[in-house]
């Protein structure tokens, strides 16, 4: 199966450093957090991945790439730690450039060919998962016992009104709509769904009829992803593990902190750290 990464935002949340860095570049620790995405789709089984990029990005692409100077160094010096850390994932890359912003429905059209006729998942780089299974073998698993679109979800989270807020049919797992960002109160259930979407690949022709409607600003993917729950073909599926949301500085703090929380020589330093303050 294909992964899909859509990482060609602004990043206008981490002003002034996304003027020269991709907010995807930003590192946790000694990785970006674009790595993860890719970990979790090679570990998903996902190793064929296309990532929509932009303007002032070329450092994305190029951290894919092998870094062939280090490798020979580090190959004559017999530094077999440092080789692997530089070694690229075991994965294909495809890149394509959306040269306008003008939106998630927009940015999946534009990988149209590439996808192929096959299902795939799409990550929002901002969110990142720790722990088993990898989230997007999650979706996986309930679409080969489906056959539908899965949503990821996770269960009534703090601030219900940042979110996509679904609705479901009386079996309480067909999906039948999606409320973006609703009012506090008004939203339909307590099911928020996180940037992780299984997609069968009839969302295209709905997301091109979306398309020639569409009378300007942002065209995002709810148009098709509506037309496909009409016909009940989405589920969604509650996240197992931890979900981290790095798109705002303090949830990205927060998942820094939780990765050198995993590494033994970091956990101590974070710890020491703690009791200092
Ligand atoms: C996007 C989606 C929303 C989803 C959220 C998860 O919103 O539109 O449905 O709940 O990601 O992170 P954004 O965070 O881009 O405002």
């Amino acid at each position: 199966m294909k992964g899909l990464i859509l990482a060609a935002g602004y990043g206008t949340r981490f002003l002034p450093v996304t003027k020269t860095i991709p907010k995807e570049m930003l590192p946790l620790i000694d990785r970006p957090s674009i790595a993860f995405i890719v970990e979790e789709f090679i570990d998903s089984g996902i190793d064929d991945i296309v990532i929509i990029t932009s303007r002032r990005k070329k450092t994305l692409e190029d951290y894919f790439d092998r870094e062939i100077e280090l490798e020979t160094l580090f190959r004559a010096e017999g530094a077999k730690a440092k080789l692997a850390a530089v070694a690229p994932p075991k994965a294909r890359f495809t890149f394509i450039r959306q040269q306008e912003m003008l939106g998630t429905g927009h940015a999946l059209l534009s990988a149209k060919s590439v996808m192929g006729d096959e299902p795939f998942v799409v990550a929002y780089p901002d969110d990142l998962h720790f722990g088993e299974p990898p989230l997007s073998r999650q979706l996986i698993e309930t679409f080969k016992q489906t056959g539908c679109t899965v949503l990821s979800t996770i269960h009534n989270p703090p601030n219900l009104e940042r979110y996509g807020i679904l609705d479901m049919a009386d079996d309480g797992f067909h999906v039948t709509d999606i409320i973006e960002k609703p009012a506090p109160g008004t939203e339909p259930s307590k099911e928020a769904t996180i940037g992780r979407y299984l997609y069968t690949p009839d969302i295209f022709g709905y997301l091109e009829e979306g398309w020639k409607k569409h009378t300007g600003g942002e065209y995002y993917h709810t148009y098709a992803l509506k037309k496909l729950m009409d016909q009940g073909k989405v589920v969604y599926r509650q996240c197992e593990g931890e979900r981290l949301d790095t798109g705002s500085p303090a949830g990205y703090l927060q998942a820094i902190l939780r990765y050198a929380s995993t590494i033994p020589e970091y956990r101590e330093v974070l710890m020491d750290g703690i009791n200092g303050l």
